[in-house]
């Protein structure tokens, strides 16, 4: 299908994960939201986030990726933080980790027989550098910046991947 079609049918289906789930999976869940309702069919797509950690379970997202995102016309102060579950690996065809340490965690948590691929989101990314989205909860607001633009890249191309 060529970028131009208004919308594609194929169902599709992500988890994106970090430790938290409050600073980068959901930047990376509100942009991938965000660019597929325009280009797939809204009641085709389950988009969610999640943490393999439990401590910020219930919160919304950091003020600061809210900043962010707000900054690029994206919404996700209404998400709130949960933590990985066992049957994430059956709901989602793919579950996509924020850096190596949540793949290592999410390939320790997977039940067996899952049939859930589990990636890195700078597996996708044009300029992947050490493949990681690093953590930006201890550093200033820059930090966001630049996690942004490494998941609008890898989220970009993710879409077309998935579409393609
Ligand atoms: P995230 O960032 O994994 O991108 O949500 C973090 C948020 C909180 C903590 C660590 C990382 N924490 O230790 O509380």
């Amino acid at each position: 299908m060529s970028r131009d079609d208004p919308f594609d049918t194929t169902d599709i289906s992500v988890l994106f994960v970090c430790l938290g789930n409050i600073c980068r999976s959901p930047l990376a869940e509100g942009v991938f939201r965000h660019l597929a309702i325009e280009r797939a069919d809204p009641t085709r797509l389950s988009i969610d986030s999640a943490g393999t950690g439990g401590w910020h379970v219930g919160h919304p997202p950091d003020p600061r990726s809210q900043a962010v995102a707000r900054q690029n016309g994206i919404s996700i102060e209404q998400q709130q933080a949960r933590r990985v579950s066992p049957e994430d690996f059956s709901r989602f065809d793919l579950i996509v980790a924020m850096d190596g340490t949540n793949l290592h965690d999410l390939e320790q948590l997977r039940p067996s027989g899952s049939s859930a691929r589990l990636a890195r989101l700078r597996d996708w990314d044009p300029e992947p550098g050490d493949g990681d989205v690093p953590d930006p909860y201890y550093g200033g607001p820059d930090g966001f910046d630049r996690v942004y633009a490494m998941i609008d890249r890898s989220c970009q191309a993710l879409l077309n991947d998935l579409l393609a």
